[in-house]
């Protein structure tokens, strides 16, 4: 248990801790509902593509159509990488791990020096516009060239989306992938006051460039008990390897206390809405493709079995992983799929915190001890 300094105990984790008030995303853990600027994010999904989700959690009101169109123009103008990116990403290592990348390739663009007579708050917008047209930019790039493929140039006519898929495959994405990508997108847009948010908002109020906010928060997401989880469950899948042994591995897993990746949340109490979006999604590329259908049931009996056994209910990363893998995303991007999405909502909160700023410094108990005397190094055993 922790407590406040009035002596208000407070669950470890800061669970339950409020540490900032915020316009951007709610979340009702007891009913499943996940909000942007109190819209559902059911509603958004069916009605909406991510620019637009993105522009409504910047701006926070969803854009008129000039307004769209201007955001999209933006948008493409950061899509193609700077030449220095670029070469960082041919030089790097091709053994790396794609989301570790994104993070050293994040932190690298934001150190190139600004704009002649830029201010700091100007970068920080022009950046906020590079980081969201340019973070799937790198993933996708870094993927091709080290399996010693050619970047593929980004192709005005396609939204964000699409053109990720474009730039990962080098092939125009069917329709269907692409409106089912950006509705990936949008699930992944924004949190609330998650792990890697919190650090970004950390970070910035230190009053630390957006560049070192967004690495801080790529960093924090990396673990697999945040964003590493949807590759982890779908390398849970492979090995489980057919439906039959799904029951087998779980009751292993569970007897030596090990957590199931793609299952819990600190906040819902019933069925996250992302994971049941994910879930339709993932059967509708199942109706046409046997490899997802394969990885689809496995994935419908492992949620079965974990609520028979534990009442735990999976989280976006669980079906995530099913719908990236139809798309052709390999398993170690997949981690990196949430920093290219999130990061509408990082720059959201980015803003919200610069705005109405204290540095965020808490305090810590001490429990170590007290009064030591002070060994000369001589004397010490
Ligand atoms: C998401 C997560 C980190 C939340 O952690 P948390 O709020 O600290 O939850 P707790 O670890 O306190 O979980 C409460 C109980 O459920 C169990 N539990 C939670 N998630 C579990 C999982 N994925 N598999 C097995 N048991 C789990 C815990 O062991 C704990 O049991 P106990 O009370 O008997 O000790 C946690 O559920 C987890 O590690 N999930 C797997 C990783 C993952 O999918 N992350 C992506 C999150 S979107």
């Amino acid at each position: 248990m922790l407590h406040t300094t009035t002596g208000q105990t407070k669950g470890a984790g800061l669970e339950g801790v409020v540490v900032a008030r915020s316009t951007i995303t709610s979340i009702d853990g007891q009913q499943g509902i996940l909000r942007y600027r109190g819209i559902d994010i059911k509603e958004l999904v069916k009605k909406s593509n991510y620019e637009e989700v993105a522009y409504l959690l910047w701006r926070g009101k969803l854009p008129t159509k000039l307004e769209l169109a201007s955001f999209k123009r933006e948008l493409a103008k950061y899509r193609t990488l700077p030449k220095d990116v670029l070469n960082l990403l041919k030089m790097t290592p091709k053994a790396a791990n794609p989301m570790e990348v994104t993070r050293t390739t994040v932190s690298f663009e934001s150190a190139l020096p600004n704009k002649k007579g830029e201010s700091f708050e100007d970068a920080n917008m022009r950046k906020a516009f590079q980081l969201l047209a340019g973070i799937g930019s790198m993933v996708a790039t870094y993927h091709r060239v080290r399996n010693g493929r050619r970047p593929v140039k980004p192709d005005s006519q396609l939204g964000h989306a699409g053109n990720f898929l474009y730039l990962l495959t080098a092939k125009k994405p069917d329709d269907y992938s692409e409106w089912a990508y950006d509705k990936v997108c949008i699930l992944y847009g924004d949190h609330e006051m998650n792990a890697s948010t919190f650090a970004l908002r950390v970070t910035c109020s230190t009053l630390a460039d957006i560049g070192g906010a967004v690495t801080s928060a790529i960093a924090a997401l990396a673990g697999p008990l945040h964003g590493g989880a949807n590759q982890m469950a779908m390398e849970m899948m492979e090995k489980i390897g057919s439906v039959r042994n799904v029951e087998s591995f779980l009751d292993g897993e569970l007897a030596a206390g090990n957590k199931i990746m793609g299952f819990g949340h600190r906040v819902y109490r019933t069925d996250d809405p992302r994971a049941l979006i994910l879930k339709d999604i993932a059967r509708k590329f199942a109706e046409k493709d046997a490899e997802t259908r394969k990885w689809l049931e496995i994935a419908e009996r492992t949620e079965a079995v974990m609520w028979e056994k534990r009442k735990i209910k999976p989280n976006i990363e669980f079906y995530a992983g099913v719908v990236l893998k139809a798309l052709g995303v390999p398993n170690d991007v997949m981690p990196a799929i949430f920093a290219c999405n999130r990061i509408a909502g990082w720059v959201a909160h980015y803003f919200e915190q610069y705005a109405d700023n204290r540095i965020i410094r808490p305090v810590s108990e001490y429990v170590g001890p007290v009064e030591q005397p002070y060994v000369p190094i001589n004397d010490r055993s």
